[in-house]
């Protein structure tokens, strides 16, 4: 008779262990990876257990473009310094729509290039500047599905006077003093993929989790998974390996790319690294982890989570 065999899984979820280290400036790797590394953690767990390497994102939730319609807007507001500090849109364009230019009396006087979204090039041009036309101009641009959000400010003053005519940088800024009823272009070019393509691939959506043994750079680490959005997984190296880390098939639908190592020994020791990865919306983050292995916990702290089956009789 064979004595009952008790399997002990001391799951340890790095959830309730602090994270030693969570850099609060980003430190751009080495080896020629442009990733920002946003947390470094040391963990350890003892022998046997299994560990979770915990590594979630919602960007990469939110940044799944399921419509497929890469919807950007950018707009153009004036802000009116006194007596009454106003703010009002001046015009707005989506990527795909019409251009809307909201005051009667800007019309077939104030407009921005139809091609905005192909070139980058967002300035917006003004004939007939009046002295009504002073303000702080902002060119916002907006990028639904990315969530980006970036905004260039121009000052634009008017005199009556050529020799007061100026444009500097007020360290903020730029400041444009410009002739009444001449023609002025407020600047604003952002030639970023991410406002002029339309067509990006998804397949670039991808986490990637690699592991440098005791010793070896970043550079020279092993590949463990790629998991893409698309759902095409990749696991590499021995199969005993690829049976003993993995993670969830629902990782872009929840945001949780944790990888899971059961039966932790000496062996599994090492640095750990989840790389997110959205070449469309220039998401690259890594999360880095220093795995330890402990000897095996003692066994009056051990709960099994079946009770040891009892033998027939
Ligand atoms: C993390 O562990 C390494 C050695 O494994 C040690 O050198 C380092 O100081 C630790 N960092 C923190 C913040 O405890
Ligand atoms: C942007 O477009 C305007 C015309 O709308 C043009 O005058 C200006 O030179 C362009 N700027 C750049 C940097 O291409
Ligand atoms: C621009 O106009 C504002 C408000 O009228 C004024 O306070 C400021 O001095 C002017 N700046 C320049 C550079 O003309
Ligand atoms: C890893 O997890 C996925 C999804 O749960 C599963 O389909 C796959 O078979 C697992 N791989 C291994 C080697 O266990």
């Amino acid at each position: 008779m064979e004595a009952a065999r008790v399997i002990i899984i001391a799951r340890i979820l790095l959830l309730v262990q602090i994270p030693v280290a969570v850099l609060h400036t980003v430190v751009w790797g080495q080896g020629g990876s442009d990733s920002a590394v946003v947390a470094v953690y040391n963990i350890s767990a003892p022998a046997g257990s299994e560990a979770v390497l915990q590594c979630h994102s919602q960007r990469m939730v939110w940044t799944q473009d399921r419509l497929r319609d890469r919807q950007r807007v950018v707009h153009w507001d004036l802000f009116r310094s006194g007596p009454d500090f106003t703010m009002e849109r001046v015009l707005d364009m989506f990527s795909a729509g019409e251009q809307r230019i909201y005051n009667a009396y800007n019309k077939d006087r104030v407009g921005m290039d139809k091609t905005a979204f192909d070139d980058g090039n967002f300035s917006l041009v003004i004939k007939d500047v009046k002295t009504s036309d002073r303000g702080i101009y902002s060119c916002n641009l907006h990028h639904h599905y990315c969530h980006l959000y970036e905004t260039t400010k121009v000052q634009l003053n008017i005199t009556k006077s050529p020799r007061r005519e100026r444009r500097f940088w007020d360290g903020e800024k730029a400041v444009f003093v410009v002739l009444q009823g001449s023609t002025v272009l407020l600047p604003c070019v952002n030639r970023r993929p991410v406002w002029t393509e339309s067509h990006s691939e998804e397949d670039q959506q991808v986490v990637h989790w690699d592991r440098q043994l005791p010793g070896v750079r970043h550079d020279r680490a092993d590949r463990l998974i790629d998991l893409y959005a698309s759902g095409e997984r990749r696991q590499y190296g021995p199969l005993f390996l690829r049976r003993k880390m993995n993670i969830t098939a629902d990782a872009f639908s929840q945001g949780d790319f944790s990888l899971t190592v059961s039966n932790l020994q000496q062996p599994d020791r090492g640095v750990y690294s989840c790389h997110l990865h959205h070449h469309y919306c220039g998401l690259d983050e890594r999360r880095v982890f220093h795995l330890s292995v402990d000897p095996p916990a003692p066994r009056a702290h051990r709960s099994p989570p079946h009770p040891p089956p009892r033998r027939p009789e």
